[in-house]
Formats: C-alpha cells, sequence, structure tokens
C-alpha cells in the first residue's frame, strides 16, 4: 500500500521539478494544511520560500504569535506578516450574510496577499494547501459534484490574475494523512494535531454582525471551551471543538437583576473526512465546566448551548 515517506520524498522532488530556481510564496493560515504545505516546501526548496501571514483580526486568541514563532524559530522562514485588521473589519462592517461574508474575506485577502506578494522579487509560484475533501466541497474537482456548498477561499481563493504558478501538494491527501506528513517533517505535535479552522476565520463562527467586540466576546468563549477539552484530555479524540456566537440576546438573572446578553454556542465533532461528522457526545461535567467558566469569566454571555447536530444535514461551521 501507499506509504507517506514514499509520498514525501516524491512531493519534494515533483515540486523541484516544477519550481526549479524560482521563488515560491505560501500563505500561512495558523492551521495545520498550511503549516504542512510551507514545511514541505521548506524541506524542497529552503531560502527560496517566503511566508505570507495575514492576520485578518479573525484569528483565534493568542494565534498569530504561535505561528510566527514556529516559522521564525523553527523553520526559519522570510515571514511577511500582514496587519489586516483594520481593514478585514471594515469592510465586514453590516454584513450578515453568511455568503457575503466569505466574500468579502475572500476579496481583502487577495488584495492584502497581493500587495505583500508584490514585494517579494522573483517569486514566480504560489503554495497553496488545498486538500481532497476542500477540492470536492467546492465542486473543483473535474469529475467532484458541481454544487458550491460553501465558498471555501483557499481554493477559489487566489485568483489566476495574480499571475502564479500553483503549487498544491497536499490536493490528494485527507486530513489524517496531512498530520501524518507534518510528523513526518518535524512539526511539534501541538501544531499537527491542531484542529482546522477555516479561511474566514471567527467572521463565519461570529453569527450576525462581525465587530472587535463581539469577536473578542468570542475570542474568550472559544479559548475556556478549547482550553477544558484539553484539559479533559478530549482534544484529540475530537475533531474539531469551537464556540459560536449567536446573533441573539436571552434573558438571564444576575444577584437580583435581570441580564439581557448573548448566546454562545458550543460546537464539538467527531469525523474521519469532514465530509459527514457526528457531534461528539462530550462528558456532562466537562460541557458543565466550559458553561460555568464561559458564563462567569466572559462579560457579555448568560447562556450556552450545545449543538447536537450531525453532518449532514447541519455543517460542521455554523455559516
Ligand atoms: P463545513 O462547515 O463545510 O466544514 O462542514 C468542513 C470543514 O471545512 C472547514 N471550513 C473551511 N476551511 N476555508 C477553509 O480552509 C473555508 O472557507 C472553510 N469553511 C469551512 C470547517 O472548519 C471544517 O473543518
Amino acid at each position: 500500500t501507499w506509504r507517506l515517506g514514499d509520498f514525501a520524498k516524491e512531493a519534494i522532488l515533483k515540486m523541484r521539478a516544477q519550481i526549479g530556481d524560482a521563488r515560491v510564496i505560501c500563505g500561512l493560515s495558523g492551521g495545520v494544511d498550511s503549516a504542512v504545505t510551507a514545511a514541505l516546501l521548506y524541506r524542497a526548496i529552503g531560502p527560496k520560500l517566503s511566508c505570507i501571514l495575514v492576520d485578518n483580526g479573525l484569528l483565534r486568541k493568542d494565534e498569530q504569535a504561535g505561528v510566527i514563532a514556529e516559522f521564525t524559530n523553527h523553520f526559519k522562514t522570510d515571514l511577511h506578516v500582514v496587519e489586516g485588521e483594520k481593514r478585514f473589519l471594515e469592510a465586514l462592517a453590516g454584513v450578515t450574510e453568511p455568503q457575503a461574508k466569505r466574500k468579502k474575506i475572500g476579496y481583502e485577502f487577495i488584495e492584502c496577499f497581493k500587495d505583500e506578494a508584490k514585494k517579494i522579487e522573483d517569486a514566480r509560484f504560489l503554495a497553496q494547501g488545498t486538500l481532497y475533501p476542500d477540492v470536492i466541497e467546492s465542486g473543483a474537482a473535474p469529475d467532484g459534484p458541481a454544487a458550491t456548498i460553501k465558498l471555501h477561499h483557499n481554493v477559489g481563493g487566489l485568483p489566476a490574475e495574480l499571475g502564479f504558478e500553483l503549487v498544491e501538494p497536499l490536493r490528494d491527501l485527507f486530513k489524517d494523512e496531512v498530520r501524518k506528513l507534518g510528523l513526518e517533517l518535524g512539526l511539534p505535535e501541538d501544531l499537527v494535531w491542531r484542529h482546522p479552522f477555516p479561511g474566514p476565520g471567527l467572521a463565519v463562527r461570529c453569527l450576525g454582525e462581525v465587530t472587535k467586540p463581539r469577536l473578542d466576546v468570542l475570542r474568550e468563549a472559544d479559548a475556556i471551551m478549547i482550553a477544558e477539552i484539553k484539559a479533559a484530555g478530549l482534544y484529540r479524540s475530537t475533531s474539531q471543538a469551537f464556540a459560536v456566537l449567536l446573533p441573539v440576546q436571552s434573558v438571564g438573572v444576575m444577584g437580583d437583576a435581570r441580564t439581557y446578553e448573548n448566546v454562545v454556542a458550543l460546537r464539538c465533532v467527531n469525523t474521519d473526512d469532514f465530509m459527514t461528522a457526528d457531534w461528539s457526545h462530550l462528558p456532562y461535567d466537562v460541557l458543565a465546566r466550559i458553561s460555568t467558566r464561559i458564563i462567569n469569566e466572559v462579560k457579555g454571555v448568560n447562556r450556552v448551548c450545545y449543538d447536537i447536530s450531525s453532518k449532514p444535514p447541519a455543517t460542521i461551521e455554523w455559516e
């Protein structure tokens, strides 16, 4: 059967043949896919790799710092960080419709990326961490379903007009294979086992309008959920866990006073390929700790719900 050791060697040779002496730009998102893509390229072409991290202001708590540390300390890549928070939030102001959000984010991402890429001389190629399921779900596979379920900004995102030739070494792989490959390439366990995170980031988990204060509430709630899942030893046995900020407020009581505040939904799923998924049957005591902590520690949240929908018919993300 097919072995990853051979896959890595073959992919490196194939990329070297494709790339020659040219420079490659690779976008880093903080996720596993782009990190493995970059690590594989680093093995193939070393100093000819330039990475771009667009901080869209939609990343999880402390995420940017972790990525920067990894790709400057461990892999000594030429890393460009674009501070895009202001620009993304301006573009998202007043936008609530999910596909419209994805479109705006995709557009801003391209603009930020283009501006930064222009500064990198002799770049001819663009590397992307597209996986097989992305190809299928976006209907981009020649023999795949034509219907577009969600606009994945990492697949349809960077258009041909950028003038780059694409390098997509993970195109035939599923997530578990990408993780194995990451470990083989020397990426740290906590990065390799990081749950996937969508390109449009917290914007598709911040239902309704995306504003800095709402994102901050979501970031805090999300960090608590992840910390408690990890503390319970469940991070590795679940596929994706995150918080969602709902666009509704609910009535609560604190002391003798009435509150009218935000609702957070918790989402945790188990899946092999992310094309179908089951909601995770988390222990009640873990759910209780997450709920209590979020309500006590995150200002502006007075209710927590657990999402018990499977995919299909629900998708993993809420938008
Ligand atoms: P859904 O919500 O479609 O998600 O069941 C399936 C998997 O894809 C992730 N996802 C994305 N990943 N760009 C990405 O890189 C995107 O635009 C995007 N949208 C969803 C989602 O987190 C889940 O792992």
